[in-house]
């Protein structure tokens, strides 16, 4: 028995939330250890959507804990908007299944404004990123810069004035520069106090909460939001998000010590897609691509941008396997694939006249690579909602064992539809 990390593989989107709340059956705490609520996890349960952005998947199942680490950036407004919408959907979030860390960095609206004016202002000179707008990254850089406000300082009136006088000279110095009004202390009070009550009694000492679970052998299940190539280090910099999403983060971000992570499963999607902007080297503009998006459904769901689709990249994945650690990959979407005549993956690059096995981390070259494909047989049986082997037609089996080869990791899960009973398991990462 172990504990299992789940990180996307590719640049998110790639069935996370469907496979977190599968395996949370099998699981006691259920922890999101970065991002925020740029996240869009959709979950299918008998028919019936959820939609999650800042709440662990794990939070439908009754019975379980669900944990925002220290890692994440909260939007307060955000968390208590998306309770709201689960309790009219039957689901109820209480102090009982959900705890908050109280070292975990609040998302106030300056952030949400400050991420939109500099998008804004990008996008003049053609240089944006195509954020979520969520003030993510403005919130990760005034954690770093240790002016950010936190959980715990809603239950502080006495040190919260000057934290706020802080953030605020930070802001509004950025704010005149951007020729925007300057945001008054009163309104930061009012914001933070409005919000106070609601949010503080989630609070909770995350890093002792899993260490006296780990020690009683509960199972734990950390959650990454987006995909490593999304990562501030490892992805396609600067089109990337502001936090760390590879699997270390599941430790930094939750408090609980890397040695007892145990198995990371990559989610991965049999094709590629990216949302915003920034460099995709599979990237099929053509009527390929338009199938993949109209059959796979590719619309964002936190801006319901549409999400630009291309083939598989062996390279990036295998990249994102060394860079996570990845034990297994739960291979997602196979049946989007369905009735096509020839499936190509990528396998490496030609940069310059010279073939390379990984993507370069200059952004320029990043622009200059050309994929080299291999190219399969497609097959024409559908394969939607198989649930054992045994339902794969003869080529598809073969375009997964070709994946695993080529990114050097096993398929421990096969997902075939939305649906969450529409998965094959192959190795239970809890037991491997
Ligand atoms: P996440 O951000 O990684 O959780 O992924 P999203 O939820 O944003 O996007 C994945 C989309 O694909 C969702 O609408 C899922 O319901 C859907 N999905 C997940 N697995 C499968 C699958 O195996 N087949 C199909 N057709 N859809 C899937
Ligand atoms: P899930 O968890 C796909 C992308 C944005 C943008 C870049 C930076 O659903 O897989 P940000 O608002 O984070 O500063 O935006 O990152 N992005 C995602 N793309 N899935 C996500 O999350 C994403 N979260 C952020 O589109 O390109
Ligand atoms: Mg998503």
């Amino acid at each position: 028995m172990t504990n299992v990390v789940v990180v996307g593989s590719q640049w998110g989107d790639e069935g996370k939330g469907k496979i977190v709340d599968w395996l949370s059956e099998r699981a006691d705490i259920v922890v999101r250890f970065q991002g925020g609520h740029n996240a869009g996890h959709t979950l299918v349960i008998d028919g019936v959507s959820y939609k999650l952005s800042l709440l662990p998947s794990g939070i439908v199942r009754p019975g379980k804990i669900a944990v925002i680490g220290n890692g994440v950036v909260l939007d307060p407004h955000a968390l208590l908007a998306e309770i709201e919408k689960l309790g009219a959907q039957g689901v109820k979030v209480t102090p009982e299944n959900l705890r908050v860390a109280d070292n975990a960095t609040l998302i106030l609206s300056l952030h949400r404004e400050l991420d939109g004016m500099r998008e804004d202002a990008a996008s003049n000179s053609g240089t944006k990123i195509g954020t979520t707008r969520r003030g993510i990254g403005p919130a990760y850089e005034d954690k770093v810069g240790r002016r950010a406000i936190r959980v715990m300082d809603l239950a502080d009136m006495e040190t919260l004035p000057g934290k706020v006088d802080r953030i605020l000279t930070h802001h509004n110095a950025l704010r005149r520069g951007l020729g925007e009004k300057e945001v008054s202390h009163e309104a930061i009070m009012q914001e933070l106090t409005s919000i106070a009550d609601r949010v503080l009694p989630f609070r909770e000492t995350v890093w002792e909460l899993l260490d006296k679970q780990r020690r009683k052998g509960a199972r734990i299940l950390f959650e990454g939001a987006q995909g490593s190539l999304l990562d501030i280090d490892h992805g396609t910099y600067p089109f990337v998000t502001s936090s760390n999403t590879v699997a270390g983060q599941a430790s930094a971000g939750s408090g609980m010590g890397p040695g007892a992570l145990g198995y990371i499963l990559g989610i991965t999607k049999a094709y590629t897609t990216r949302v915003g902007e920034g460099p995709f080297p599979t990237e099929l503009k053509d009527e390929i691509g338009q199938f993949l998006g109209e059959k796979g459904h590719e619309f964002g769901t936190v801006t319901g941008r549409k999400r630009r689709c291309g083939w598989f990249d062996a390279a990036l994945v295998r990249q994102s396997v060394a860079t996570n650690g990845i034990t297994g990959i739960a291979l997602t979407k196979l049946d989007v694939l369905d009735g096509l005549d020839e499936l190509k993956i990528c396998v490496g690059y030609m940069l310059d006249g010279q073939q390379i096995d990984h993507l370069p981390a200059s952004q320029g070259a990043q622009a200059r690579v050309e994929p080299v494909y291999v190219s399969l047989e497609g097959w024409k049986e559908s394969t939607v909602g198989a649930r054992s082997w045994a339902d794969l037609p003869a080529q598809a089996i073969k375009y997964v064992r070709q994946v695993e080869e080529l990114i050097g990791a096993p398929v421990a899960l096969l997902s075939t539809s939305p649906e969450r009973d529409d998965t094959i398991l192959v190795t239970d990462p809890f037991e491997d």
